[in-house]
């Protein structure tokens, strides 16, 4: 029996990948390639040591995601596959839709067909972000206020409405929905890690590729937001952290009969833009230039997790700090640039 990951050549897929494999489950790996490259389903394997079955097929194609299902016997799926730019969504709706949604709907009458109800769904914190700011910020629990304001968290929102939908038609489905908070660093081996196509649109990388001079200086968007010292505070946890927190919830998965519900993956601990800039300049001993730039659209003050319930129910924490997700970072990029 084995565990399908969709998305699994991707950053927090091929981590994912590596955790299942070092807690002793068999995967296969069901990617496009659209956001990622196949050196990284040749890096899981360097890591553990062990082999799998990666098939470069699209979720938008029904007749391939059911051929895997025919060829292997799954026995439940993490399902990562997706587009995850916010401001690229605004720009292509449709095109998220499709392939967020589409490609959803695709996966689970496949499972139906074959019987398979177990699943584990990737969602985000951005579920929370559109309700923020209309009270005095409290650090988020599954029960906080959900809102969405672009495409991307509306596609993250929907699917987790049509889950509820499925599990309230048949009762027999297993379905977790993880919400991630903002995973950053990368394996400790540096060779897996995030390596975004194009001008990064998210903090660490960005700062990555000013440490490495691809980029001149890192802009901070906004220093009078109500927080610390004035710039953006978000739940970093590293993308080690989260991958385990997927195994966690599928030995959970296993011992369920029958439930939908979800889970919040960050540390409880936010961090501003300047606390990120100074750690990671101390660690890796690299001095980070920038300047304050306007705010960002659709940007909140603040968003950090509260991580009880995982821990209390899935007996799950994050143990890594920022300095280690600092350094696993720029060790990483290192790497990239020896490939490159
Ligand atoms: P990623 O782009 O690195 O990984 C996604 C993978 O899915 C890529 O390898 C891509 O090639 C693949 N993919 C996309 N569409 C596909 C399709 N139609 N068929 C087959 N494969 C397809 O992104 P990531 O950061 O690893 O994110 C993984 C999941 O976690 C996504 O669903 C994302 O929305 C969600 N998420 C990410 C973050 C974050 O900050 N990285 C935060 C919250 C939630
Ligand atoms: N920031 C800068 N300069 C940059 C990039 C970011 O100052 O060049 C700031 C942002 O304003 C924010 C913080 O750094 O205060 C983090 O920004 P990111 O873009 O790294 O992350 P976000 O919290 O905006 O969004 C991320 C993902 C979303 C996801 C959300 C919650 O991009 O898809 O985390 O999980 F929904």
């Amino acid at each position: 029996m084995s565990i399908l990951v969709t998305g699994g050549a991707g950053y927090i897929g091929s981590h994912t990948c590596v955790s299942l494999l070092k807690a002793g489950f068999d995967i296969v790996v069901l990617d496009n390639l659209c956001n990622s490259k196949g050196s990284a389903v040749k890096y899981i394997k360097e890591i553990t040591g062990k082999d799998f079955t990666f098939y470069r097929y699209d979720l938008r194609d029904i007749e391939s995601v059911q051929s895997v299902f025919e060829k292997e016997t799954i026995e439940a799926v993490i399902h990562l596959a997706g587009y995850k730019a916010v401001g690229e969504s605004v720009r292509k709706p449709l095109m998220y839709y499709e392939n967020n949604i589409l490609g959803t709907l695709n996966l689970l009458k496949c499972m139906r067909e074959r019987n398979v109800k177990k699943l584990i769904f990737s969602s985000s914190a951005t579920v929370y972000t559109g309700a923020l700011g209309k009270a005095p910020f409290q650090a988020l629990t599954e029960e906080s206020p959900l809102a969405v304001t672009n495409p991307y968290g509306r596609t993250k929102l929907m699917i987790e409405e049509i889950l509820s939908d499925l599990y309230q038609s048949d009762p027999e489905w297993n379905i977790i929905s993880l919400r991630y908070f903002n995973p950053i660093g990368a394996h400790e081996s540096g060779l897996l890690g995030d390596d975004p196509n194009g001008i990064p649109n998210n903090l660490m990388p960005y700062i990555v590729q000013v440490a490495a001079g691809k980029l001149e200086k890192l802009n901070v968007f906004g220093d009078d937001y109500d927080t610390k010292d004035g710039t953006g505070v978000r739940d970093y946890i590293h993308v080690t952290d989260l991958a385990d927190g997927h195994v966690a919830a599928l030995k959970k998965l296993k011992n369920f009969s029958g439930i939908f519900t979800v889970y919040n993956l960050g540390t409880g601990r936010g961090y501003s833009v300047l606390e990120i800039i100074k750690t990671f300049s101390k660690i890796n001993g690299i001095e980070i230039p920038y300047v304050i730039a306007p705010r960002r659209e659709g940007d909140v003050d603040m968003c950090f997790a509260d991580p009880s319930k995982a821990e209390r129910e899935l007996g799950w924490k994050a143990t890594r700090n920022l300095e280690d997700m600092c350094r696993d970072s720029w060790n990483f990029q290192k790497t990239v640039l020896q490939i490159d």
